[in-house]
């Protein structure tokens, strides 16, 4: 099923990654011509050589953090695509640990990409969104909805995620230009593996059991998957979801929902 992509160009930052790839993957299978952007260069050359079978495909290497890369990816979507319809902000970092032991150099990194990154791929993409009465994406977290101990800067920066999304939805609206904020508690990716690896002490699976145990689903919890993902942000860039801006949709398997007792 199109979902109305065919002639649609859609920019997904971070598309190199878990998320961003699987996001990738959901637009091409329906048709949408993409414009994918990531720091990893080579990564990126293999995910735009994958689709380039299933549809048109633009890459450009670059660092959210830096607006100039930013506004050039837009302007690739603007010049080479000749419209951009949907951006999908995945690009992001993680980091944790007792606040007292956060080091500057983490914080601007870790607030570069994820707040920054994001604010600036929307600044430049805004005038071409207008033109297409587009829509904006941004993957948010759990994070962004409540807060959890030892992660005060990546909470701090999803947190900014999900009100800048929500004040861009009304300062939007007017354009009919949409934005909305996905709220995933832990998908299994790269940035997952890499928390178990660099923060388990030495036993990634440890690490894992941890994170699922605080899950209300007790023994049965599982990690989300970055299809499960991908299909709700494309759903969410859809017709269907004409009505629904400025919100932020968790998908999460209720973790932010309140107090879980066993
Ligand atoms: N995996 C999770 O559990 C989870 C949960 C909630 C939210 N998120 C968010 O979803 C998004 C995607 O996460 P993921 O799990 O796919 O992570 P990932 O590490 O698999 O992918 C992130 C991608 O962003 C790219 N990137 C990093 N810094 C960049 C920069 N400065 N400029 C451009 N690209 C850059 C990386 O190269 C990578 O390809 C992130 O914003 C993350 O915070 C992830």
């Amino acid at each position: 099923m199109s979902y109305g992509m065919d002639g649609k160009t859609v920019v997904v930052s971070g598309a190199a990654g878990g998320i961003g790839a699987a996001v990738a993957r959901r637009f091409a299978a329906a048709g949408a011509t993409l414009v994918l952007g990531d720091l990893n260069a080579v990564s990126l050359e293999v995910l735009a050589g994958e689709l380039a079978a299933l549809t048109t495909v633009h890459a450009l290497a670059g660092d959210v953090s830096v607006p100039a890369d930013c506004e050039n990816l837009m302007a690739m979507a603007a010049a080479d695509a000749g419209r951009l319809d949907v951006l999908v902000n995945t690009a992001g970092v993680w980091t944790e640990g007792p606040s007292d032991q956060i080091t500057e150099e983490e914080w601007d990194m870790v607030l570069g990409v994820n707040l920054k990154g994001t604010f600036f791929c929307c600044r430049y993409a805004i005038p071409h969104l207008k033109k297409t009465e587009g829509c904006i994406i941004n993957l948010s977290s759990d994070a962004g909805v409540v807060g959890t101990p030892e992660t005060a800067v990546y909470t701090a920066s999803k947190g900014g995620v999900s009100l800048l999304t929500k004040s861009l939805a009304l300062e939007l609206a007017p354009f009919q230009v949409r934005c909305v904020a996905v709220c995933p508690a832990d998908v299994m990716t790269p940035m997952l593996e890499g928390q178990a690896r660099d923060y388990g002490g030495g036993d990634p699976e440890a690490y894992f059991r941890r994170l699922l145990a605080s899950y209300p689903q007790r023994s049965k919890a599982r990690f989300i998957t970055p299809e499960q993902v991908a299909e709700l942000v494309f759903y969410l860039a859809g017709p269907a979801a004409a009505p629904i801006t400025g919100a932020l949709i968790s998908i999460d398997y209720g973790t932010s929902a309140g107090y879980s007792y066993e």
